[in-house]
């Protein structure tokens, strides 16, 4: 894994912007993964501004979120689909039918996860996938003690995860689904490049644990210990705990892969 540390939150979601855009450019038909959450809003928001202002295409991208509530559908304003089409999709040219997420409302939802691996190996692999930290580290929705080796399928929300998530359903932890379908560990491991992003002082602690501290199912994120292409960006908040800082500081301010994003 390399750790980017930058100043500010805005500083560290412009890097992960960038990072997404410059892809793009370069690979016009990206299959990118997606997440949602608040971290990832002005993510969209830059590659939006992008898009209005500097002609940054979707036209030919395929995407992939990585996860969606059960049990509410795709219009309610809570879902995923909704975040997306919000922050991102209905902004931009993308091609809507080249957009997917889990079906939530699907009736085998069994045979609707096999359906989303499907459709991922038939794209031909995600190349840079998203990803967010949830307060318990989880990675999509892959609750503490997801296998390493899951894959897309039903999982059970933790309380935590529910109050966390309350926002969206009148603040209420009781309105937010407790059954969500999300890619696997195995699933997002799969993708070629992972750029993770955690931002503020509130998941410092977690944040460390993910990228320094000993790899366990009990924090999904550590699995990104495994990934060979796997930046996490953050910002100082965020990065506080990580006992390296200073080394990772100096190879960004250093290392030549950087020279076009400092
Ligand atoms: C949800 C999503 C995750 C996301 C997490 C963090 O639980 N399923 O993919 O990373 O929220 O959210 P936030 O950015 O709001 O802290």
């Amino acid at each position: 894994m390399k750790v980017v540390i930058r100043p500010t939150r805005e500083d560290a979601n412009r890097l992960t912007a960038r990072l997404i855009a410059a892809r793009l450019r370069r690979k016009p038909d990206l299959k990118l993964g997606l997440a949602t959450g608040r971290t990832m809003e002005a993510v969209y928001a830059e590659l939006v501004r992008q898009h209005r202002e500097e002609a940054l295409d979707f036209s030919l991208c395929r995407t992939f979120n990585l996860d969606e509530y059960a049990g509410i559908p795709a219009e309610h304003p809570g879902s995923y689909r909704t975040y997306m089409n919000t922050h991102l999709f209905d902004p931009v040219n993308i091609d809507p039918r080249n957009t997917f997420l889990p079906d939530g409302m699907a009736e085998d939802l069994h045979a609707e996860c096999a359906l989303y691996e499907q459709a991922i190996l038939e794209s031909g692999g995600i190349d840079l996938q998203l990803l967010g930290l949830g307060g318990d580290g989880h990675i999509g929705f892959n609750e503490p003690l997801s296998a390493f080796e899951s894959r897309t399928r039903a999982v059970m929300l933790n309380p935590a995860t529910l109050a966390q998530n309350s926002e969206m359903f009148g603040g209420d932890p009781d309105r937010v689904p407790k059954r969500a379908l999300t890619m696997g560990v195995g699933t997002i491991l799969e993708a070629a490049q992972i750029v993770f992003l955690v931002t503020g002082k509130a998941k410092a602690e977690i944040f460390a644990k993910a990228v320094e501290g000993p790899v366990t199912s009990m924090i999904s994120a550590t699995a990104l210990q495994f990934h060979a292409d796997c930046v996490a960006v953050a910002d100082e908040d965020a990065a506080s705990l990580l006992e390296g800082r200073e080394h990772y500081r100096w190879l960004f301010a250093n290392d030549p892969e950087w020279e076009n994003f400092r």
